[in-house]
């Protein structure tokens, strides 16, 4: 009996790499499976993309595309790694970092933040833009779940897992333009009196150090973080 007959799979260029994928698949996830690291923030792998961030961007015939949100199609050719993507990474990056309150050596994520990983992967030497950090509040009234919004890079990612995982629909993001912010969804607009728990998915997503439990400081001293060794780039199985 003759071997089934597998056709090999369809493929698109990748900076001119072949990169298999599956139907449905979009650019980012096919790179990530084929080992290729696009930087990225917003998206995740449990989680339908959104494309807020931009970060992903690569050029196919001179459009700028999400990666994370375009569908793969055989014989795309895509960049990736050119100078001018780059330069675009980085300033979305520093525009994020003048926007809030991400000053690493006081933040506890440090190390695990993965703004402050992708800002590393991009060589990132100064913020280039005035720092505008507007207002925003903490919010400490729960006894088990720390919210500072002034570090909320409004990727999404809790407000996604609280629906899809947890099943509560806590976070939402709401307002416009700098006064966009993280909204949780209780009768005083706080942590204290919602459905969010300490085990919940969404307090343990949150890319950067805007969500995360309580009295967690320094469980995994600096120097022993995920980026702290490795280059994001390095760490395929991150998000
Ligand atoms: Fe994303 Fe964290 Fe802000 Fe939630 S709190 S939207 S996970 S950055
Ligand atoms: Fe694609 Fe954020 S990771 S837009």
């Amino acid at each position: 009996m003759s071997a089934p007959n597998h056709p090999a799979p369809e493929t698109f260029l990748l900076d001119g790499r072949p990169i298999p994928f599956t139907p449905g698949q979009t650019l980012m996830q096919a790179a990530q499976a084929a080992g290729v690291y696009i930087p990225h923030l917003c998206h995740h792998a449990d989680f339908d993309p959104i494309g807020s961030c931009k970060v992903c961007s690569v050029r196919i015939q001179g459009r700028t595309v999400a990666s994370c949100t375009m569908p793969a199609r055989a014989d795309l050719v895509v960049e990736s790694e050119t100078p001018e993507l780059h330069h675009d990474r980085q300033r979305l990056t520093q525009m994020l970092f003048v926007e809030g309150n991400h000053h690493c050596p006081f933040c506890e994520k440090s190390g695990a933040c993965h703004l402050q990983a992708v800002a590393y992967h991009l060589d990132m030497q100064d913020t280039h833009f005035v720092h505008t950090a507007p207002h925003h509040e903490v919010d400490a009234t729960h006894p088990d779940v720390w919210l500072d919004r002034s570090r909320c890079i409004l990727c999404e990612l809790c407000v996604r897992a609280s629906r899809e995982v947890d099943g509560k629909d806590v976070f939402a993001i709401g307002g416009r333009g700098a006064h966009t912010t993280l909204l949780v969804n209780s009768p005083s607009g706080q942590l204290h009196d919602s459905d969010v728990a300490v085990t919940d998915r969404a307090v343990h997503i949150c890319p950067v150090g805007a969500l995360m439990p309580k009295r967690q400081g320094f469980v995994i001293p600096i120097g022993q973080r995920p980026y702290d060794a490795a280059d994001i780039a390095q760490r395929p199985e991150d998000s």
